[in-house]
């Protein structure tokens, strides 16, 4: 069977922009009840400023209590070398830097302008090669900023050509505003996949139009095999206005189940860490398939 990892953003790109601050303790119990449900991948993290991102204050401490890090692939944010080395020496083995495609967004997220951004994400893959640690770049914002207008494709090909250049090890293609579209999404990934590999590329969605799954379909179909998702739709981005929800991972493992992709992750299960995520953040959540997880699951199969 066709196999499609599918990594949990929510415990960093979800509970980053709550108003609930989640204590350390009850990210782990998310965490816990994730690994039950059979999610091997995480974006758990970010080692940035705790005064930019309170929720993240706790990267260090989390990252000491991380349960079965052999087997769970663990990944954190960093934007700076400052990050990346506070990252390396809390156990990290996988960092992931957030490029955006527009001068105004790299101001606003990480306060650089464009080209400082590339240089910054330059040295942290340079250090992360030299390291043996595993890194990851996100693209981020695909065909419109909201600041200055159209993004050309071809600047998020150059900037992925770029970074695979220097040795990074995985591209997440990012849509934090939610504005892709699927017709889009296959031609940005079929002019990628045209001079790079496609299984090192990697997409990311948030559902703000109610295209995540569309846009998961047609990347499916230029070969991507690796999608960023939020447990109970958890998420938005506190540096980029309107952007709402990321993808729900059981939206996204249920539409994959369904169409006979493997993702090792029980839909059923995931049910059971909505509820852990929405004790924690203290208000309903869920994907476009809660309701009927919650109503019709025992009635009708998954796959027939
Ligand atoms: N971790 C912790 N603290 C950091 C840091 C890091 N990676 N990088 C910088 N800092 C601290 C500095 O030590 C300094 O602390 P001080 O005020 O106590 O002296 C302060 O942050 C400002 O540092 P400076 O280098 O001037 O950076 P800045 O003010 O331009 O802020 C970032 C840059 C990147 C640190 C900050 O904007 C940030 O953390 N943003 C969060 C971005 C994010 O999480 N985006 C979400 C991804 S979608
Ligand atoms: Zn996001």
């Amino acid at each position: 069977m066709d196999h499609v990892t599918v990594n949990e953003v929510g415990l960093r790109d979800g509970l980053q922009n709550q108003r609930v601050v989640a204590s350390t303790e009850n990210k782990l119990s998310l965490i816990n009840a994730l690994i039950a449900a059979g999610v091997r991948n995480f974006e758990v993290a970010s080692f940035v400023s705790p005064k930019a991102v309170p929720q993240m204050a706790d990267a260090s401490a989390l990252y000491n209590a991380l349960p079965s890090k052999d087997v769970i692939h663990y990944s954190a944010l960093v934007p700076n070398l400052k990050g990346y080395e506070r990252a390396v020496e809390a156990g990290a083995r996988s960092v992931a830097f957030v490029l955006a495609a527009s001068d105004t967004m790299n101001r606003k997220n990480i306060n650089m302008s464009l080209e400082q951004t590339v240089a910054a994400c330059g040295d942290v893959i340079r250090r992360a090669v030299n390291d043996g640690i595993n890194s990851r770049c996100y693209i981020s914002g695909l065909f419109i900023c909201p600041f200055e207008g159209t993004i050309p494709d071809e600047r998020i090909v150059d900037l992925a050509t770029n970074m695979f250049a220097i040795g990074v090890n995985e591209v997440i293609v990012s849509d934090p505003l939610g504005v892709a579209n699927p017709a889009r999404i296959s031609r940005l990934f079929d002019l990628l996949s045209a001079t790079l590999d496609i299984r090192d590329i990697s997409a990311h969605y948030h559902d703000t139009r109610a295209l995540g799954l569309a846009n998961v379909w047609a990347a499916l179909q230029s070969g991507v095999r690796k999608f960023d998702s939020s447990i109970g739709g958890l998420g938005g981005c506190p540096f980029a206005p309107q952007a709402s929800g990321n993808l729900a991972t059981e939206d996204l493992v249920l539409m994959l189940s369904q169409c006979g992709f493997e993702t090792g992750i029980d839909v059923g299960k995931l049910r059971e860490a909505v509820k852990v995520a929405e004790g924690i953040i203290g208000r309903s959540l869920g994907g476009r398939t809660m309701s009927w997880l919650e109503s019709r699951s025992d009635l009708l199969p998954i796959t027939f």
